[in-house]
């Protein structure tokens, strides 16, 4: 099958990469860039575990042809720490005990990063309705739903007092 060479922005930085158009995102990402922090569950877009924001939405990388995507602006997990430090909404996961083996964690951060740039006042109804597009098997939800709201919260506040 034949290579192409495309331009990827990935977390700010540009890569070019060869490959064939039948790769998906998430498999460039992680064997290409070593990027390895976006995870692969089911491989058929229904686990969530391979969320990434695309342009700033959230979006599954096993459905997204790494061609399809060229100069698009992509972000994956190992965006949101900055330094080695967790950003507010890992804390949060971290504070309200939402992960536990972590596998489908990377894929939550994304789907409630996205969800919370474009709905800073989201309820908690409207943050459990979003999280029904992952799967997680450790936890139930509540906490997912109870990270994901008290980061809002935080964020909420924090744009109260400037
Ligand atoms: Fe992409 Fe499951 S690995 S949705
Ligand atoms: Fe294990 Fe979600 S923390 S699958």
């Amino acid at each position: 099958m034949s290579k192409h060479l495309i331009e990827l922005n990935v977390n700010g930085t540009e890569y070019e990469v060869i490959t064939e158009p039948r790769r998906t995102l998430v498999d460039v990402l992680r064997h290409d860039l070593r990027l390895t922090g976006t995870h692969v569950g089911c491989e058929h877009g229904v686990c969530g575990a391979c969320t990434v924001l695309i342009d700033g939405t959230p979006a599954r990388a096993c459905l997204t042809f790494a061609v399809q995507v060229e100069n698009a602006d992509i972000r994956t997990v190992e965006s949101l720490g900055i330094d080695g430090e967790l950003n507010d909404l890992q804390q949060a996961f971290a504070d309200n005990h939402g992960l536990q083996c972590g596998f489908c964690t990377p894929g939550f951060l994304m789907l409630a990063e996205g969800y919370l740039a474009e709905n800073p006042d989201a309820t908690k109804d409207e943050i459990r309705e979003i999280v029904a597009s992952n799967y997680c098997r450790c936890t139930g939800y509540q906490t997912i739903v109870e990270a994901i709201d008290s980061c809002a919260e935080q964020r909420r506040c924090a744009g109260c007092v400037k």
